[in-house]
């Protein structure tokens, strides 16, 4: 059956104490109403439609990736009323299935367990029973346990209060029937809102089956409404996605201490040790170690990498067998190939460094495109920025950088040529050369040392 999907995100979340949305603050790295957007887009045959309000704008601009009908509801007045904003635009067949901006973890199999029970003549509920109900309407039952009416919260009875079942809020009703229930929803209620909920007693007084699913675990259906709520749903991500990461064959030092914000593809027996961070897209080929406090981002990392502590690397491409860090920085456009070492307090930016190479201790090198087998001393660096633009340097293959060079970008040393200690190369070196390029040390006999008055 064809689905129009609608997510609501008009609310006001005045309890996130923030000036930008509710819906916009992030779990995992992604905006909440991004990761529903992405749930939804994975089913079939959906057209989705965003309803904003409550900062709006925002919502709709970060929204655009997603082919989204955005509809407008610029003086909310309950779910019921923003269903009625998009009721135009529905499909004449089919089914709508209601979702919530703020209800970020919501899996695909729940919403297709219940695409599957629908029909033209069913109403599809997602329920949940809490031993805590408060706050949420509550699913009333006739004695043959067939589902009758959502009761809210504030205009339920004693006995309904003391349901436990609750609605999620997550429904999927056929458009045909939904037409003429949102005609004739009212917000004659405790709230004065047009409650969504209200379409249920409709249902069954118009003998439309209601079924209920049940989500696979409480997360999937829990609301943000402030911080403390909103750093729950982040362990609880995190918690699940280590446990994906184990099932998929990698060890994680300590499950509770790894941050994945975007998405990490593991190869088989990668280790990662403790308060890792994950960033964008990062893919890690099979063998590769991590130890503590790293943090990567938009990179890829070749099998039997070994990243030691306290390395950062952004979208930068890393070859098989490197042996990275501690404490070293890959910049944007940096480049390993196989074997190649980047020691202790080195940083890269642009920087293709081939096969086999080491930049060991204390260098910085950027806009650079060096060979294989190249050794670089320590405190080496490149000089790449002349205050207005940057300049590349090229080092061939088999080339030995003494300790403490500079080299002033643009400039070129061929295959073989050695550079000796201490010198600033300001012009191209050739092949097998030695460069020298300091000032020459002359000692003096018996110099007599300045002596305290
Ligand atoms: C709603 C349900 C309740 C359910 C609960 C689950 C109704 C009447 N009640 O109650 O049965 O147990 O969710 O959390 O549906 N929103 C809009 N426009 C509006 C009103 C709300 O976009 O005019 C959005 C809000 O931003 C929010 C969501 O809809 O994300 C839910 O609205 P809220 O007012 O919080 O509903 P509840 O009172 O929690
Ligand atoms: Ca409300």
């Amino acid at each position: 059956m064809t689905q129009d999907i609608v997510i609501l995100a008009a609310g006001k979340g005045s309890r996130m104490k923030s000036s930008f949305s509710k819906v916009l603050h992030k779990v995992g790295g992604v905006p909440m109403v991004n990761r529903v957007l992405a749930t939804a887009s994975t089913l079939t045959n959906a057209k989705l439609h965003l309803v904003v309000g409550h900062q709006g704008e925002q919502v709709e601009a970060n929204c655009q990736d997603f082919s989204a009908n955005v509809v407008w509801q610029n003086d909310p007045q309950g779910t019921g009323d923003a269903l009625r904003r998009v009721a135009p635009f529905l499909q004449a067949d089919g089914a709508t299935l209601t979702l919530y901006g703020d209800v970020p973890l919501i899996r695909a199999s729940t919403l297709e367990k219940m695409s599957a029970l629908s029909t033209p003549n069913t109403l599809v509920l997602l329920t949940i029973s809490l031993d805590n109900p408060i706050g949420y309407g509550r699913i009333v039952r006739d004695e043959t346990g067939k589902v009758t009416a959502i009761v809210e919260q504030k205009d339920a009875s004693e006995n309904e209060l003391a349901i436990k079942e609750v609605n999620t809020g997550i429904l999927l009703a056929p458009n045909n029937h939904l037409q003429t229930w949102l005609a004739s929803l009212t917000n004659d209620n405790a709230q004065g809102e047009y409650y969504l909920t209200d379409i249920i007693a409709m249902a069954a007084r118009d003998g439309v089956e209601i079924v209920t699913v049940n989500p696979e675990n409480e997360a999937e259906v829990a609301g943000v409404n402030d911080r403390v709520q909103l750093a729950a749903l982040e362990r609880e991500l995190q918690s699940q996605q280590a446990i994906t990461l184990m099932q998929n064959g990698a060890t994680l030092l300590d499950p509770s201490r790894i941050d994945v914000r975007g998405e990490l593809i593991t190869g088989q027996d990668v280790i990662i040790d403790v308060n890792c961070v994950f960033e964008g897209k990062v893919v890690l080929g099979n063998g590769v170690e991590i130890g503590p406090n790293c943090h990567l981002k938009d990179c890829s990392i070749g099998d039997n990498t070994i990243i030691k502590s306290n390395t950062l690397i952004d979208e930068s491409q890393v070859g098989e067998a490197c042996d990275i860090g501690p404490f070293a920085r890959l910049r944007p456009g940096t480049q390993l190939a196989n074997k190649a070492k980047i020691g202790n307090f080195v940083e890269t930016k642009k920087a293709l460094i081939g096969e086999g190479s080491k930049v060991n201790h204390l260098s910085y090198i950027g806009d650079t495109e060096m060979g294989a087998n190249v050794n670089v001393g320590a405190g080496t660096i490149t000089c790449n920025y002349d205050g207005v633009n940057k300049h590349l340097t090229q080092v061939a293959d088999n080339v030995f950088i003494g300790s403490n060079t500079s080299l002033v970008a643009p400039v070129q040393v061929a295959e073989g040529a050695t550079i000796a200690a201490g010198s600033t190369i300001t012009k191209a070196v050739s092949e097998k050369q030695l460069a020298f390029a300091r000032a020459r040390q002359t000692n003096k006999d018996n110099w007599p040392r300045p002596v305290k008055k």
